[in-house]
């Protein structure tokens, strides 16, 4: 296959979304908005992928460093042609590769509807190729304009167009293939004698059609991957529908699935068969769900892998952990990173563990927190057990060895080493290691006044 260059657009402020950020890097389903199209890219292949940069451009340009794009800028943005114009130098140097051209706000394009524009601008030789849609509300998408024999002549702006123009429903999806000579030539020819003011790339097709250079037109098959992201309530929408499409997917496999319409899976988690996702759940980043596991409802879990049938009950967040195999999480359980939660151990409700190690069959049932620590297997932290971990310079460590038993209410003044089998009496404050097998007490010995109570009441009858 002949190779294929492309140039992204998104050096634009976003002015609809009445955000001081880049539109582009908004977030969509957990991803800045232009990841979206830059991965239905990698899946075509594009050689170079030049990426048209201005409003926050160092931000952008930081966003995706190193993930092999090149940057152009635009400075001032004055249009999606004058874009193009901005990254011209680099296309130029491969006039024989055909050029996609593609808006940075289109979070729904799939990499097969790139790869069908391509095929076919390829099989017809034509100078352009628009990947267009029919839409039931066209609303402020660029119209196509046929001639009587069903040619694209031109493609004309919402803002520009007349009231017959906007009636039409055949939508430019900002998806365009080129060949490279005649569109530079196109674009030399573009001004900004319009309702904008601006440089539209979409004016090259009526140069090109008037010049007598065939322009082609592919049409979507779902109409939903042309829809561009230019307010909030659109960013929102796209990550709905993108969220739908995981989440098809995943049901398709085997994933149980309690109520889609209130569940969000992101693009790089993975969910094996037979694992069920409760409601109100949020599955991010770079999770794994392994099978018969079950999360939710009201769970949120950030980059954690979350192993075969264990259980994230209700109202947990989790974040670069592991749960290992039928371990039970929460309800009400915080489990920060660098955590893990070992075969069939126990952490329960209002617990919060940071960077500690529960091993096989541990328990830490209600009310703790567990910090910098690791807990030997089968060992039980009793309710309202504390690590002080931190000294308010240094973060120290407690180890807890297996099979001991920490009594409620104990502080673990760290660094401190509870031996294997050792027990704590409750109420403890443990500032000395304690050896296998050992008791250790570290409390005030109860005193008991008999009668005191009666004669502090000055010997009156009654309470
Ligand atoms: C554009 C098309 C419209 C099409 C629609 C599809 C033009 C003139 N109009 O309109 O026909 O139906 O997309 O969604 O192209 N950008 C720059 N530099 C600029 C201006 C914009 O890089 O100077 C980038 C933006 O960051 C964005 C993309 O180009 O990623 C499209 O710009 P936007 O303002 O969203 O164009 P639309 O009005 O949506
Ligand atoms: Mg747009």
């Amino acid at each position: 296959m002949t190779r294929v260059q492309a140039v992204v657009l998104a050096a634009g402020k976003g002015t609809r979304t009445r955000s001081a950020r880049a539109k582009v890097l908004l977030p969509v389903l957990g991803l800045p908005l232009v990841e979206h199209v830059l991965r239905a890219l990698r899946a075509v292949g594009t050689d170079p992928t030049v990426v048209v940069v201005g409003h926050q451009a160092g931000e952008v340009e930081a966003a995706f460093a190193g993930r092999g794009c090149v940057f152009v800028r635009q400075e001032p943005p004055r249009g999606t042609g004058d874009a193009v114009r901005a990254a011209e130098p680099r296309f130029a140097a491969h006039p024989a590769r055909t050029l996609l051209v593609l808006n940075g706000d289109l979070p729904l394009l799939r990499p097969e509807s790139l790869e069908r524009l391509a095929g076919e601008h390829r099989r017809s030789g034509a100078a352009a190729t628009l990947l267009t849609a029919v839409l039931p509300d066209a609303a402020a998408y660029g119209r196509i304009v046929r001639d009587r024999e069903g040619r694209v002549r031109r493609i004309v702006e919402a803002k520009d167009a007349s009231a017959d123009e906007r009636a039409l429903r055949e939508i430019n999806a900002g998806v365009y293939a080129f060949e490279v000579p005649p569109l530079r030539e196109a674009l030399a020819r573009l001004d900004a004698g319009n309702a904008q003011s601006e440089y539209y790339l979409t004016d090259v097709v009526a140069h090109l059609a008037s010049a007598g250079q065939a322009v082609e037109a592919v049409s979507l098959e779902d109409p939903a991957e042309a829809r561009g992201v230019n307010t909030m309530a659109e960013l929102a929408e796209a990550t709905r529908r993108l969220a739908d499409r995981r989440l098809e997917q995943l049901m398709s496999a085997g994933v149980l699935v309690d109520d889609p319409a209130c569940t969000t899976v992101g693009l790089d988690v993975t969910v094996e068969p037979d694992a069920r996702i409760r409601p109100f759940t949020l599955l991010e980043g770079r999770t794994t769900v392994r099978a018969g596991a079950s999360v939710g409802p009201f769970a949120r879990v950030v980059d954690c892998d979350i192993g075969e049938g264990a259980q994230v009950l209700d109202h947990c967040l989790l974040r670069e952990s592991v749960v290992e195999a039928e371990a039970i999480v929460g309800p009400f359980a915080h489990v920060r990173p660098e955590s893990r939660i070992g075969p069939g151990a126990r952490v329960g409700n209002f617990v919060e563990l940071k960077k500690t190690r529960l091993d096989a069959g541990a328990k830490a049932p209600h009310l703790s927190y567990l910090g910098d620590a690791t807990v030997g297997a089968r060992a039980n932290v009793g309710a309202g057990t504390i690590t002080c971990n931190y000294d308010g310079v240094h973060k120290h460590p407690t180890r807890i060895g297996a099979g001991a038993f920490v009594g409620s209410d104990t502080t673990l003044v760290a660094p401190i080493t509870v031996g294997d089998g050792a027990y704590i009496g409750a109420g403890s404050t443990i500032t000395e290691d304690v050896p296998p097998d050992a008791l250790a007490l570290g409390r005030a010995r109860q005193v008991v006044k008999p009668g005191w109570a009666a004669r502090r009441r000055g010997g009156r009858e009654g309470r």
